[in-house]
């Protein structure tokens, strides 16, 4: 059996929303310390829905693949949605990872909920003010 999954290796080859938005909205950054790898994701939010969204990975074939997907699962979705995605939903949406390999998917929720928190500080919105 194939170490990766078709999906996987498609989003690596052919990810979908690479790149910077200028004006975001939300703004996240996170690292994984063990392996080095870093990813920055950029969103875009009008009336609470995430209108676009764009990603920079410095990683693994995984991390990046794993971006891909995430931001896929996210683009139109509502805020509050997107705060709910967990790494798992990005894994299965990739058809599986390997398990040495989960801790990037992990990078892409982090990243997503550390744009999401930068909108909101952005926002000015309370923590009871949340779309959570
Ligand atoms: Fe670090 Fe994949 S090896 S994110």
């Amino acid at each position: 059996m194939a170490l990766y999954s078709d999906k996987v290796m498609d989003h690596f080859l052919n990810p979908r929303n690479v790149g910077v938005i200028e004006d975001a909205d939300g703004v996240g950054e996170v690292g994984n310390a063990k392996c080095g790898d870093i990813m920055k994701m950029y969103l875009k939010i009008e009336d609470d829905i995430i209108k676009d969204v764009k990603f920079e990975t410095f990683g693994c074939g995984s991390a990046i693949a794993s971006s891909s997907m995430a931001t896929e699962l996210i683009k139109g979705k509502p805020v509050n949605e997107a705060m709910k995605l967990t790494n798992k939903a990005v894994a299965e949406a990739l058809d599986g990872l390997p398990d040495y390999k989960m801790h990037c998917s992990v990078l892409a929720e982090e990243a997503i909920q550390s744009a999401l928190e930068d909108y909101y500080k952005k926002a000015g919105l309370k923590d009871d003010e949340k779309a959570l």
